[in-house]
């Protein structure tokens, strides 16, 4: 189930990052298709915040399992990065993604646009790439 539920969250990074810049596209070239690529991105986002949520408090190196000996929350940069940056910056930019929504809704392509640009930004800040430091990159797919 653990195995399971991070392989998904591995995936759903790249169906994320596909829905986004088909949405930011969209709201750039002014496409009222937008109404429903933006709802595909929120439902997407929504899941992998679930995922998210389970994996910190749940999962192998979720919150219920505590920090390991020694371990300064914010002088480690593995569990700082899992534990702070890195949900603190996709709930954020999940938050922008559901705003961004609601105006998409609303055909208000500029806001959209701005929305998904910051979000996208934050989201790929907050990916932990394979060429990360610190023990804290992972693979580009799962299971690699
Ligand atoms: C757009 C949103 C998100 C994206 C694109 C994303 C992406 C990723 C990726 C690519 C990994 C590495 C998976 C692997 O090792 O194969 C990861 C791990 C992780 N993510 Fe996210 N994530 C998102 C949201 C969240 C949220 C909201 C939370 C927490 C509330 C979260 C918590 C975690 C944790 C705890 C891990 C490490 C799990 C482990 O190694 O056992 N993620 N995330």
């Amino acid at each position: 189930m653990e195995t399971g539920m991070l392989h998904l969250h591995n995936v759903l990074r790249w169906v994320i990052l596909l829905l986004l810049l088909v949405t930011l596209y969209q709201a750039f070239t002014k496409k009222e298709s937008i109404r429903s690529s933006s709802l595909w991105l929120m439902i997407a986002a929504h899941t992998m915040l679930l995922i998210g949520l389970y994996q910190f408090i749940a999962g192998r190196y979720g919150i219920t399992k505590g920090l390991p000996e020694g371990v300064e929350l914010m002088k480690d940069s593995f569990y700082r990065f899992y534990w702070v940056e890195h949900p603190l910056l996709m709930i954020v930019a999940i938050i922008l993604i559901t705003l961004a929504r609601g105006k998409a809704k609303a055909l208000n392509y500029k806001n959209t646009g701005w929305l998904l640009l910051i979000a996208l930004i934050f989201i790929l800040v907050a990916i932990p790439w394979p060429f990360r430091e610190a023990g804290a990159g992972r693979a580009w797919f799962p299971g690699m």
